[in-house]
């Protein structure tokens, strides 16, 4: 008997985002690692921060509309994205170039700095976090929902998650509380240039903040953001 495969894609708002989840093992613990499908006003999709892609994952989004972007948030987050590409053959790559450095697997059609992509996608603004170039992090902000898409600016451990998280959060004040990621603390090389960054989130109606490693944020999102990395001494 055929069934039909289980629901990967989780909606967040009402036909415009969709986001998944997958387990990932980094520095020996269990993260979440959360992708998102953001549908754009042309009806085209951006998938942002994509995984590994299963043929189950692919086929659901699919069945949403066209992939046209794939976006690699940061230098880490690179790890699916060839594959994504070869699932996607239409969808343009965008990464900061950093990424390509990282994995040469990986190919880039366009920046993500690059004016092109803005032109191209203009109901989303691009929010780089300058002054720490180990991660090299752009946000993205969607107009239409208020929604704020990052993916290692900040992270939070939840009851949810594996113990080996459960347990490391505690230990790195990840537990419950959104936090600048342990390995991101000391990597800050430019505050100023990083508080400039974050003080341009102010200027944003937040309504939710999507990260790659915890629950989406809706209750005072930026507020929780900035005192993340106030608490590592980045005031803005
Ligand atoms: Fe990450």
């Amino acid at each position: 008997m055929r069934t039909t495969p289980p629901p990967l894609l989780t909606e967040l708002v009402e036909g415009r985002v969709w986001a998944s989840e997958r387990p990932v093992w980094f520095g020996g613990v269990r993260l979440r690692a959360r992708t998102s499908v953001i549908r754009l006003d042309d009806g085209g999709l951006l998938v942002h921060s994509p995984a590994p892609p299963t043929d189950a994952w692919v086929a659901q989004v699919a069945a949403l509309g066209e992939v046209r972007w794939l976006v690699v948030p940061n230098c880490f987050h690179h790890l699916g994205t060839p594959a994504a590409a070869t699932a996607f053959p239409g969808a343009t790559v965008v990464a900061p170039p950093s990424a390509a450095a990282r994995n040469p697997a990986l190919r880039i059609d366009v920046a993500l700095d690059a004016p092109a992509f803005a032109t191209a996608v203009p109901e989303l603004a691009r929010v780089p976090l300058d002054g720490v170039p180990f991660l090299d992090e752009t946000l993205l902000y969607h107009h239409a929902t208020e929604t704020l898409f990052g993916a290692d600016i900040v992270l939070r451990a939840a009851e949810d998650d594996h113990w080996t998280w459960r347990l490391a959060a505690r230990v790195t004040g990840c537990w419950k509380r959104l936090s600048v990621p342990p390995d991101v603390r000391k990597q800050v090389t430019d505050r100023d240039a990083a508080s400039r960054s974050l003080r341009a989130l102010r200027r944003l109606s937040v309504r939710r903040l999507v990260i790659a490693h915890g629950h989406v944020v809706d209750e005072s999102p930026v507020e929780q953001l900035l005192a993340a990395w106030r608490r590592v001494g980045v005031e803005a």
